[in-house]
């Protein structure tokens, strides 16, 4: 157990997690800051406090406008964010698109972890992804174990629902990676795709897998195109959750994690998705596996993409 998780964002992301940390015990405290009137924060988490007694969890919380909230945090979790939704004509921004405005909130959430908890490992989900991640390395400066970002996790537990649906097998089977950036270019490694250890050739046609690889990489636009009004949240939630879970246990579980990349994979200083060791000190490990031809050519695709969204950030920021 963790003494207090700090999440920054009381969205539908950060209900979600606010309410698992609580129910999964995860830690003594959970702080939640949003900035939206009248206060949201709060009525988030008093709302889940009053159902505690239900649950018989004793986990407290603070929650409130100012980031002062995350004082003392071991953890934060960041949110913070506009999310992809669906505009009036029916067409969706890609994740990038959402740079320029989340790109100064993610410049005032780096200024409330500096002043309140500058030790914290941050686990961040805001998009996109890569780029955000690097924005907050690029302001704090932390120890390249202590800052990670959720996206292999997401896109890995989507691959693996779509294989075990395919294959009609349970999802515990399914063993899943997928790496690169978190957008389009991302990278789903079939070499890696294993039912109970076997082949995943053994129960899908590559035709078929061909088409459930797609749709990975597509999937968080499906379920924006579905709502109506923002993106996935649960899924997020759960994801983000498996990594701190795995970080709070100090399980040593391989998490596929964006990190800052120095040499690994021939990817020179930047944050991308790559298989990772995560526990008590947050990125434990980076592992390099070997890949096929056509897999490693996607992720140099990929890291492409990466680099010129945070060479946008470097350009905004000057
Ligand atoms: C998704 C968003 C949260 O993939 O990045 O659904």
């Amino acid at each position: 157990m963790l003494n207090k998780i700090g999440l920054i964002g009381g969205g539908m992301i950060g209900g979600v997690l606010a309410q698992e940390v609580v129910s999964r015990r995860l830690a003594r405290t959970v702080a939640l800051v949003d900035i939206k009137p009248p206060d949201l924060a709060k009525g988030k988490c008093l709302d889940i406090a009053e159902g505690t007694p239900h649950i018989g969890s004793d986990v407290d919380y603070v929650a409130g406008k100012e980031f002062n909230v995350l004082d003392g945090c071991d953890l934060v979790i960041n949110t913070a964010g506009v999310p992809r939704s669906v505009r009036p004509d029916g067409t969706f921004p890609t994740r990038e698109e959402l740079l320029k405005i989340n790109l100064k909130i993610t410049d005032d959430v780096s200024e409330g972890i500096r002043t309140f908890c500058k030790d914290a490992l941050i686990v961040s989900i805001a998009n996109p992804l890569d780029a955000i991640v690097y924005t907050l390395y690029r302001n704090l400066k932390p120890e390249r174990n202590k800052i990670l970002g959720m996206a292999g996790a997401l896109d890995g537990a989507r691959y693996r629902y779509f294989v075990a649906k395919a294959a009609n097998v349970s999802v515990s089977n399914v063993q899943a990676m997928v790496l690169g950036g978190h957008g389009d270019t991302m990278v789903p490694i079939r070499s890696c795709c294993r039912i109970a250890g076997m082949p995943v050739t053994s129960f899908i046609s590559e035709e078929e897998l061909s088409s459930i690889e797609d749709r990975t990489r597509k999937a968080g636009g499906e379920v924006v195109g579905l709502l109506g009004s923002g993106s996935a949240f649960v899924s997020p939630a759960w994801s983000a959750l498996s990594m701190v879970e795995a970080i709070a246990y100090d399980k040593q579980e391989i998490i596929p994690s964006c990190v800052l990349c120095q040499g690994e994979y021939g990817i020179d200083n930047l944050f991308v998705g790559v298989p990772t060791i995560l526990g008590r000190n947050g990125m434990e490990k980076i592992i390099e596996l070997d890949l096929t031809s056509e897999e490693s050519a996607a992720l140099q695709h990929s890291v492409s993409a990466v680099k010129t969204t945070c060479g946008e950030v470097d350009k905004m920021k000057g």
